[in-house]
């Protein structure tokens, strides 16, 4: 008897899914040890020229009420209507498998306990990493540790254009518009530049680490917008690359700190030579020490990949819930990002900037001051921070702003 399964959203991961599956049809059949139906694919735009134009609706309904259904991908994107339908799909018994980082973000805890009392299955590989398997390898393969730490590029759009400006001296709009070309960007990039998409990553990942949901909008996001090529220099001459990095991790007194930053990564680091549209995840677990994940975190075939995995699964957990879980969370969880510790690079100018950060350099414990290659003016001047709480890096900031403009303030990692 063959399955049947559907497809929600036929942008860039829903085709590649279709795609993806038709493939390797044949090995996936196998696996599953069943033949598999491509039932439907809901979408309100019309693909007359698809070879799948007959199995394009545009009722959810059909999808909904067809007993044969058993597994539903959602790519469709958003928090709205693609809420509603997962929701109905859960408490229908039937599983839902998705790319849909945001939906996952927010409202994960509510869906995965939908999905555990109608013993079907949330899945959401592809939401993190797109490729990379990540989601598996910490709740199945890693369970057995506490982890101590989350830290990696989530945003294949922004490492690329990244790499693009600092490797080839693209202009930020150049490179945005070849990531948006090759598929990589959301239908909004300000998600991917201004650090929203990597932070709701985080914010999935630390949830499953954790078994709470970390709200992505109570945890600090700053994207990469304001990253100017003086930063990338003095980054360089320091032994540094700036990359946009999301971090989680649990605190001695049980709390969580999350952030979504650009951080200056010393050159020997593994995340210094993660370049183009290339993610990576490093976990830090009790047992298993420093683990690192790497591939193409977006585009299609690669997050295809990812969401054909889930589908496979759920397929073969047919009225099993295999136990992807976590909690809504205590108000007080989260460390308020502040009262976090990090050393800064700052880059001030002024009249005589150089000369007033040395003479205030005692008050910050002492100032690593850096050396730039191109337009050095004493008017501007470059320090790094003693690792110390970001407050007090703010307080003793606040008195050298009385006569400096502060331009540029980047964690290190
Ligand atoms: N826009 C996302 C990125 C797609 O660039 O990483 C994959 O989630």
């Amino acid at each position: 008897m063959s399955r049947k399964i559907a497809v929600i959203g036929y942008g860039v991961v829903g085709s590649g899914t279709v795609e993806l599956f038709e493939m390797n049809r044949e090995k996936i059949e196998k696996r599953v040890g069943s033949p598999i139906e491509l039932g439907y694919i809901l979408d309100l735009k019309d693909f007359p020229d698809s070879p799948y134009a007959d199995k394009l609706v545009k009722d959810f309904n059909i999808l909904l009420h067809d007993p044969e259904v058993e597994v539903v991908v959602e790519s469709a994107g958003g928090a709205t209507f693609a809420y509603s339908y997962t929701r109905a799909l859960l408490e229908a018994g039937k599983s839902v498998v998705t790319s849909n980082k945001e939906l996952v973000a927010k409202k994960g805890a509510e869906l995965l306990a939908i999905a555990k009392e109608h013993n079907c299955n949330y899945l959401f590989e592809a939401s993190v990493g797109g490729g990379i398997p990540i989601i598996g390898p910490i709740y199945r393969c890693l369970s057995g540790n506490t982890i101590q730490e989350i830290t990696g590029i989530l945003n294949g759009t922004t490492n690329f254009i990244l790499t693009k400006m600092i490797k080839e001296q693209l202009s930020f709009e150049e490179a945005l518009k070849q990531a948006q070309a090759n598929g990589y960007a959301e239908a909004d990039p300000t998600a991917d530049v201004e650090g929203h998409d990597a932070c709701r990553k985080i914010c999935i990942l630390g949830s499953l680490a954790y078994g709470k949901q970390i709200d992505p909008e109570k945890i600090h996001c700053s994207g990469i917008s304001k990253i100017t090529m003086a930063d990338v220099d003095y980054a360089d001459v320091a032994g540094y690359v700036i990359k946009l990095i999301g971090s989680v991790k649990q605190t001695n007194d049980g709390r969580i700190a999350a952030k979504v930053c650009p951080r200056l990564v010393p050159k020997k680091h593994m995340l210094a030579h993660v370049d183009d549209v290339y993610n990576a995840i490093c976990v830090k677990g009790d047992g298993i020490g420093d683990a690192v994940f790497y591939g193409r975190g977006a585009g299609k075939l690669p997050t295809a990949s990812a969401v054909v995995g889930d589908v496979i699964d759920a397929l073969r957990h047919k009225g099993t819930n295999i136990g992807v879980y976590w909690q809504q969370a205590e108000d007080d969880m989260l460390l308020p990002y502040k009262d976090d510790e990090a050393a800064m690079y700052v880059r001030v100018k002024g009249e005589d900037a150089q000369k007033k950060c040395k003479e205030l350099s005692e008050m910050f414990g002492g100032l690593i001051f850096l050396d730039r290659r191109m337009s050095k003016s004493i008017e501007e001047a470059a320090f790094i921070t003693p690792f110390m709480k970001e407050a007090d890096i703010d307080k003793s900031l606040a008195i050298l702003s009385h006569s400096l403009s502060i331009e540029s303030k980047i964690r290190l990692l």
